[in-house]
């Protein structure tokens, strides 16, 4: 009797529409990890024994490679997973904050923190979920620490000044914090997970060295432990990982058989007719001519050097995206794989790079998926990384912002929906004739238990008040809840 009250009351307070679930996807919605690598280029399991990814490829799908947007670096290459958009539209250019006028320039880290930088724009996919009632998180992922129209994700862990990236042990802390606590404890939808590695080792000792090797097996190890945590928490069939990387590694040619590019070497061109430059950052750079200086530089610079690439900015070619953002400067410059833009002389010594032109194939990462939402042991042909957004979206039943990407370029990983019928699946007629039988039952119910209702609830409230002494309150609220 006392069920039968609360649920007739609760009926006649609310309308019935109200009912239908917001999403239809509200039901059925898993949870998503989505993973970086930092620099884990698509052929990396190639020469290592990587059991724990093969096994991950075997329970999943994965791509044979990635494209990634052009420039192909850490912070602008990230954001593009997060939001779907390249480089040029949603503004974060460059791993470097600057400023033209007061020649400041901002290193990565603390590029991180500048708001104004991130929020050009474009909502990482954080926000947009929080906004659709998700609950989203994020560790170490490049663009964290930011806040977008004012919001930022909710949960997350942004790595301090001085990070060891590369301490395995730290890496298990990071996914016992992602998956215990926050999936399992917390009840979080969405997390970014970020690993510095194997970038950091494929820059200093390339990517065709012992220790990149070694590092690719960290990973595998590491994906192993993901899994099994994920397991032990029981979230195997509700949480879909998608792992993949910014961008890939190339070997720098060094020594006497290259003639390296050095800008302050060339006939023709001085520093003293640049206003500000970006240069000695591996094999991209960017330059500012002095007023009425535009032309001169060009021109010097232009066939310069047979592995140099000379443009202005309007002129770059529009399939790197990488020439329509106020921030760009007026001319362009990336070098051949292999080669890096020294200003001066040559200050940069890694033995790895990456930053060269997208279509390159030593740029593309990897990618794999594994997850209840997911076809298995399935090969796909590449695709560009614009397109991981609205497959997140997808999974996440959330409506995407405006994105360069398309749900059609991934949408062949998807298993077929499993049959999980909600009102909304269901025809208007039939929800219309079982919204007018529930209507026709309520009424019938109410009329011949509603003053029996109100009499048992009045009593057990009066009980119940006696100890909060707000009885008075509660007798007109009973009083709006009726017809
Ligand atoms: C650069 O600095 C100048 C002078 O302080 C300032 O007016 C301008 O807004 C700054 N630009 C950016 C992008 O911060
Ligand atoms: C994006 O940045 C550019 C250059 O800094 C600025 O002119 C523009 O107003 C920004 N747009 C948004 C929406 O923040
Ligand atoms: C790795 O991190 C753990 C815990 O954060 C620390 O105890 C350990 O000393 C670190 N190892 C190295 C090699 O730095
Ligand atoms: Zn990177």
């Amino acid at each position: 009797m006392l069920l039968l009250c609360v649920a007739v009351l609760g009926l006649t307070g609310s309308s019935l529409s109200a009912a239908v679930p917001p999403r239809a996807a509200a039901g059925s919605r898993n949870k998503l990890l989505l993973i970086s690598f930092d620099g884990f280029r698509w052929d990396y399991d190639q020469d290592v024994d990587t059991p724990k990814l093969d096994k991950m490829a075997r329970d999943g799908v994965r791509a044979e490679y990635v494209t990634p947007p052009f420039l192909t670096i850490t912070s602008p290459a990230h954001f593009t997973l997060l939001t779907g958009r390249y480089i040029e539209n949603h503004g974060v250019i460059h791993n470097m904050w600057f400023n033209t006028t007061t020649q400041e320039k901002k290193q990565y880290y603390q590029t991180q923190f500048v708001d104004s930088y991130w929020d050009n724009g474009s909502l990482p996919i954080w926000i947009t979920a929080q906004r659709q009632g998700l609950k989203a998180g994020s560790l170490h992922f490049p663009g964290t620490a930011a806040t977008y129209r004012r919001e930022t994700v909710e949960v997350r862990q942004v790595e301090p000044f001085l990070y060891d990236h590369s301490n395995e042990t730290d890496w298990r802390r990071n996914i016992d914090k992602v998956i215990g606590e926050w999936f399992h404890q917390q009840d979080l939808d969405f997390v970014s997970l970020y690993f510095g590695e194997p970038d950091l080792v494929g820059h200093k000792y390339g990517p065709n060295s012992p220790e990149r090797r070694e590092m690719v097996k960290q990973v595998d190890r590491t994906v192993g432990y993901l899994r099994d945590k994920i397991q032990e928490h029981g979230l195997t069939d509700r949480l879909n990982i998608i792992i993949t990387a910014d961008h890939g590694m190339t070997t720098v040619l060094r020594g006497g058989t290259v003639e390296e590019i050095i800008l302050s070497k060339i006939p023709g061109f001085s520093f003293k007719d640049i206003k500000f430059h970006l240069v000695d950052y591996g094999p991209a750079g960017m330059l500012l001519p002095k007023e009425g200086m535009l032309e001169k530089v060009y021109q010097a610079l232009k066939g310069s050097h047979p592995h140099l690439h000379v443009y202005k900015k309007e002129e770059m070619p529009a399939r790197l995206h990488y020439g329509n953002h106020p921030r760009l400067l007026p001319i362009i410059l990336f070098a051949d794989p292999g080669y890096v833009i020294n200003g001066f002389f040559p200050v940069q010594f890694h033995k790895g790079e990456h930053g060269f032109d997208n279509q390159v194939l030593d740029m593309k990462p990897f990618f794999r998926v594994v997850g209840p939402d997911f076809k298995k042991n399935l090969v796909v042909p590449p695709f560009e990384t614009v397109n991981v957004y609205p497959l997140m979206c997808h999974l996440l039943g959330i409506n995407p912002e405006v994105n360069d990407g398309h749900l059609d370029n991934t949408k062949d990983m998807l298993a077929p929906k499993k049959i999980k019928r909600g009102l909304n699946d269901l025809s208007p007629v039939v929800v219309g004739i079982t919204a007018v039988t529930v209507f026709l039952v309520v009424v019938f119910i109410m009329t011949t238990s509603y003053a029996g209702c109100k009499r048992n609830q009045a009593e057990s409230r009066f009980n119940m008040d006696r100890t909060s002494g707000d009885f008075g309150e509660e007798k007109t609220d009973i009083k709006q809840s009726s017809f």
